[in-house]
């Protein structure tokens, strides 16, 4: 226990250190400040956010770190990489990197952009003892410090996003870190507000994980907790749309975000042919997956009612489809 505290300790103080070192070589970097000019960053968000640049170089943060950490401990962090037989080289090279924090804090792990074309376009720490990549929330500690009361959380898809939205004084946004949201992360957003607003990029990939988001919240929603989406112009996400509509356009549309509820039958009509009875008893189907999984109240009570309707039966004889609550209807 001792031992696995004490390794925790080092590892998160290696995070830290290579956090210092990237920040020291953005203020030495015009090209990599310029990247953050052109994508409209000031200085002091930057800071707020403890920005930072990994050189295009392989051994420049672990030359640096190379003092007080050894090349196990650089290697469990995720901040070297080293290929079968070979020598450790930085895992990030020539990136921007968003440095990703813990409730309290701590940096855990990186984003990384490159500056430039080429792929992959980000680069996320791997999992390491500290971090764990599907239950990270980017953003929430910067958000709770600029905003100790918080209401209403943003859920955005991209590390710019968040940035974007806080330079113009959103700074209620959070980002999953690419990957698809949880039931893990709504249980973590519900122990900080009670509304959580979705807001996902205006294409294929956001619709889906829109859908997919509205799945893991079901589940979640205890009276009083509030879901709602707020679907973006084709080919916006919140960083560009900010930019084009300043943050009363902005605002303007999270107040008119839709709810849970009307998203969820809206994309059920619109999974189903709702012309055909073999449509409507399917979409009776797929509904009733879903509401089995959402807790016992009046919410879910009237989806059951309109659900019901829209598949054309009697509440009683789609509430015997579902079978219990909490219970998955096969
Ligand atoms: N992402 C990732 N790996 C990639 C691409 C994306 O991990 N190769 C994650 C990143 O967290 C990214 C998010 O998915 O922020 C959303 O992806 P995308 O919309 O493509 O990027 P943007 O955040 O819009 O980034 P930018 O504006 O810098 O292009
Ligand atoms: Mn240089
Ligand atoms: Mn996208
Ligand atoms: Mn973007
Ligand atoms: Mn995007």
């Amino acid at each position: 226990q001792r031992e696995d505290n004490d390794r925790f300790t080092r590892l998160i103080e290696a995070q830290e250190a290579a956090a210092e070192h990237f920040v020291e070589n953005l203020r030495r970097h015009p090209q990599a400040v310029d990247y953050l000019k052109q994508r409209g960053l000031t200085g002091a968000i930057a800071r707020d956010y403890r920005l930072g640049f990994a050189l295009e170089a392989w051994d420049d943060l672990s030359q640096v770190l190379s003092g007080r950490f050894n090349e196990e401990e650089l290697q469990t962090a995720g901040l070297t990489s080293r290929k079968e037989g070979g020598r450790p080289f930085d895992r990030f090279r020539g990136r921007i990197m968003f440095p990703i924090r813990d409730p309290r804090g701590r940096t855990v792990g990186f984003g990384g952009r490159l500056l430039g074309p080429g792929e992959p376009k980000y680069l996320n720490t791997p999992e390491t003892p500290v971090f764990h990549k599907g239950q990270q929330l980017y953003g929430l500690y910067e958000a709770r410090k600029a905003a100790p009361r918080l209401e209403e959380l943003l859920v955005v898809e991209g590390y710019m996003d968040v940035i974007a939205l806080a330079q113009f004084g959103l700074r209620n946004a959070v980002a999953t870190l690419g990957t698809a949201t949880t039931r893990d992360h709504l249980e973590r957003l519900f122990r900080v507000v009670s509304r959580v607003v979705f807001c996902f990029d205006g294409d294929a990939a956001g619709g889906k994980a829109a859908w997919r988001a509205l799945e893991q919240a079901l589940p979640t929603l205890r009276d009083g907790r509030e879901v709602r989406f707020l679907f973006l112009p084709e080919g916006e996400d919140p960083d560009t749309l900010i930019r084009q509509e300043g943050p009363e356009g902005v605002q303007a549309r999270i107040q008119a975000a839709q709810p849970l509820s009307d998203a969820l039958l809206e994309g059920l009509r619109r999974r189903h042919d709702m012309a055909s009875r073999e449509g409507r008893a399917a979409l009776g189907t797929e509904a009733a997956k879903l509401l089995s999984t959402m807790p016992e109240g009046l919410l879910r009570s009237q989806i059951i009612g309109d659900i019901a309707r829209l598949s054309g039966v009697s509440t009683e004889q789609f509430e015997r489809r579902m079978g219990a609550p909490g219970s998955t209807a096969t």
